[in-house]
């Protein structure tokens, strides 16, 4: 596709060097991401490298793709990537966004200091790069609090973390605790196995400008969207200890969801949309101890509704119950999203690259589905099986939290029904992130560990309801 625009003359005046040359002597195949260095002497010294990369087909995935390369090749290098970018809003915001995340590196190395390079990219698309700039800072702070190891980050350390995001970026924030927390019955029972700290409630709100200037409760049309994040900050299993013990490891990726509230959030506040968007943080430790819950234990969600616990392995559903019928019950939200790695079930069908998500609106499940293909946070539009519902059912109290065992497989959809339950009236959208919030490997934008999934896709969705 190189034809001689005076763009590429003017590059090849600056380096001295012919490109068509260049290209002949790789000869490439195109495929997106594929990458050539041409290293650019001066003097017989290498001053510069320019990087040939290859974009495909020029879809939105190719452009990600080739993003991701570049950035990975230049991940831990102090360096200035330039790129001039001739192409359309999406594609240079996918590009943009994937050259940060495919650079992203965490590590607590006490020998070499986190290099990170620095990304200048020539576009008109003034709008395309705002929007990159703010999703990708966001999605690094939500990998960032994901790969933060356990011991560091309790809950009362996420908790501190977001109120440092909500003060730089004019949010509103509270957190609650103690005395304060005793009607969110799953997030108490859960959290009061680790009690120093013990569990967080945080609740972090944007108000768009519009509303805030009216002051008048209510007065305008604006959308609000409520969103419920899982924040279990090391799953051991509790009592229903998880085995084998190699699937605890990746445990401290456990609140992914609420990591990716708070970076969206983050987002919003940078990109200002007329949408009044709340987070809520649902923060416990499930851990083994003498305080921990029992399997035959009764808990009373914040809805009142009494839950016979048969296995304390099953907690994220219990902390985010209580978030939903706080949301349903004080927030009046026009859209109510939870998103949680809840279940391992959920990679089963879809393996690692689709969110599993449930809704009752098949409108909005096209629509974020569509969303999802645009930004590469990519969901599957999930079934809520009425039939199993009696799975829940339990002799002691009004629900059990679990399905009963061996009745029916299933069991995202088992998470997902027992979810519905807290959610009154409102449109609702339950995303499992079990096998999309985490990666085993580097992989195109992903690095190996937390992957913020969700961010790119909450916040285009948000901002497609302004
Ligand atoms: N945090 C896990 C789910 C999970 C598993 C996330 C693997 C990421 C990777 C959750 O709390 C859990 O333990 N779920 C159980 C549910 C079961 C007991 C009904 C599971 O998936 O086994
Ligand atoms: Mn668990
Ligand atoms: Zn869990």
């Amino acid at each position: 596709m190189v034809g001689k625009s005076s763009l590429i003359s003017s590059i090849e005046k600056y380096f001295e060097i012919n490109l068509l040359d260049e290209i002949a002597f790789f000869s490439p195949s195109g495929k997106a991401g594929e990458l050539y260095e041409i290293p650019v002497l001066h003097d017989d010294v290498e001053m510069d490298r320019i990087y040939l990369v290859g974009l495909g087909d020029q879809s939105l995935k190719d452009f990600r793709a080739a993003g991701a390369a570049l950035g990975r090749k230049v991940r831990g290098k102090a360096l200035n990537l330039v790129t001039v970018l001739a192409s359309k809003k999406f594609e240079v915001k996918a590009h943009a966004i994937s050259l940060v995340l495919g650079a992203y590196t965490w590590n607590l190395k006490t020998s070499a200091p986190v290099e990170i390079p620095t990304f200048t990219i020539a576009t008109e698309e003034d709008l395309a790069m705002a929007e990159a700039n703010a999703i990708a800072a966001s999605v690094v702070l939500t990998r960032d609090l994901i790969h933060t190891p356990s011991n560091i980050k309790n809950p009362l350390w996420i908790a501190q973390e977001a109120k440092k995001v909500a003060t730089s970026k004019g949010l509103t924030i509270r957190v609650l605790s103690g005395k304060e927390i005793t009607k969110f019955g799953g997030l108490v029972a859960v959290g009061m196995s680790s009690p120093d700290p013990g569990p967080r409630f945080v609740e972090v709100s944007y108000i768009p400008k519009k509303i805030s200037q009216s002051k008048i409760k209510g007065a305008t049309a604006l959308p609000h969207v409520v969103i419920v994040g899982k924040g279990i900050t090391y799953d051991t299993g509790g009592v229903s200890l998880k085995r084998p013990y190699d699937l605890m490891a990746p445990m401290k990726s456990d609140m992914a969801g609420s990591a990716a509230v708070l970076g969206t959030i983050a987002a919003i506040a940078d990109l200002q949309p007329n949408v009044r968007v709340t987070g809520l943080m649902m923060l416990a430790e499930n851990a083994l101890s003498g305080t921990a819950q029992r399997p035959s234990d009764v808990i009373t969600q914040y809805n009142g509704t009494t839950v016979e616990i048969i296995n304390t392995d099953s907690e994220g559903r219990l902390v985010l119950a209580d978030g939903l019928a706080y949301a349903d019950k004080k927030l009046d939200p026009d859209y109510l999203v939870d998103i949680a790695t809840l279940t391992g079930a959920a990679t089963l069908g879809l393996g690692r690259q689709y969110a599993a998500m449930y809704t009752r609106d098949n409108k909005l499940a096209r629509e974020l589905s569509e969303i999802g293909e645009i930004s590469g946070d990519r969901v599957w539009h999930m079934p809520l099986v009425d039939e199993y519902f009696d799975s829940l059912e339990s002799d002691v109290a009004d629900l059990n939290h679990n399905g009963k065992k061996r009745k029916y497989s299933g069991g995202s959809l088992i998470g997902a029904l027992y979810l519905e339950q807290f959610v009154g009236e409102r449109k609702w959208i339950h995303l499992d992130i079990a096998g999309t919030g985490r990666s085993d490997a580097d992989s195109g934008e992903n690095p190996k560990g937390g992957t913020g999934y969700g961010v790119r896709l909450l916040v285009d969705w948000i901002l497609s309801l302004s």
